[in-house]
């Protein structure tokens, strides 16, 4: 039950002062900070970092198609295409620009099925989506169709590992084994 989580506060969560805020919500809700640094990345990492599987490109391009369909939106005209793994390319190239332009804070937290956990915390990948209460509902107002008219991913504040997998090939991509810390918070000694 206890799992290890990676998250990172993307260059637009940084650049609006928001470093403080993010984590005090991960620390109050009683997660612990294992690891913690800023790093700027380049193209390069950020391409290596984030995955290159049709499955992701597709998801991806799908969030997208969906958003669009609801707003009646047509991705061919707009997009020039309406394949969602083209769209998932297409999208991947703007992020990469997008995280590797400027500092992000890289932090990996511990504690009770954290993964899932934090994910609820940041909410739906689409901020105009995500609920109020999460980090990107309460801090973003950004959306597919008007990010992809600025040929530019959405800004939404925070990246954090989806599945267990992923964890923990994220975690090893950013973090070396003595950059991570054991201790006890205050709590455990509650339990
Ligand atoms: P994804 O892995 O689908 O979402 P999440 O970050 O919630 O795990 O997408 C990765 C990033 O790609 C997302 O955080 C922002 C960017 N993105 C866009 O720029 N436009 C889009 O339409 C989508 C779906 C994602």
């Amino acid at each position: 039950m206890i799992e290890r989580t990676f998250v990172m506060i993307k260059p637009d969560g940084v650049k609006r002062g928001l470093i403080g805020e993010v984590i005090k919500r991960f620390e109050q809700a009683g997660l612990k900070i294992v690891g913690l640094k800023m790093y700027r990345m380049d193209k390069e990492e950020a391409d290596e970092f984030y995955p290159a599987d049709d499955e992701w490109f597709e998801s991806v391009g799908n969030k997208t198609l969906s958003s669009y369909n609801e707003l009646g939106i047509d991705a061919k005209k707009e997009l020039g295409t309406d394949n969602p793994k083209e769209i998932g390319k297409m999208i991947k190239q703007w992020l990469l620009d997008y995280v590797s332009s400027g500092p992000v804070i890289l932090m990996v937290l511990e504690g009770n099925h954290a993964i899932k956990k934090v994910r609820d915390m940041i909410g739906s990948t689409i901020p105009i989506k995500a609920q109020p209460g999460t980090i990107r509902g309460d801090f973003s107002v950004d959306s597919a169709d008007w990010a992809n008219i600025g040929k530019r991913a959405i800004m939404n504040i925070v990246h954090a590992s989806d599945s267990q997998e992923r964890a923990e090939y994220e975690i090893k991509f950013w973090f070396k084994e003595n950059e991570l810390y054991n201790y006890k918070r205050l709590e455990e000694y509650l339990l």
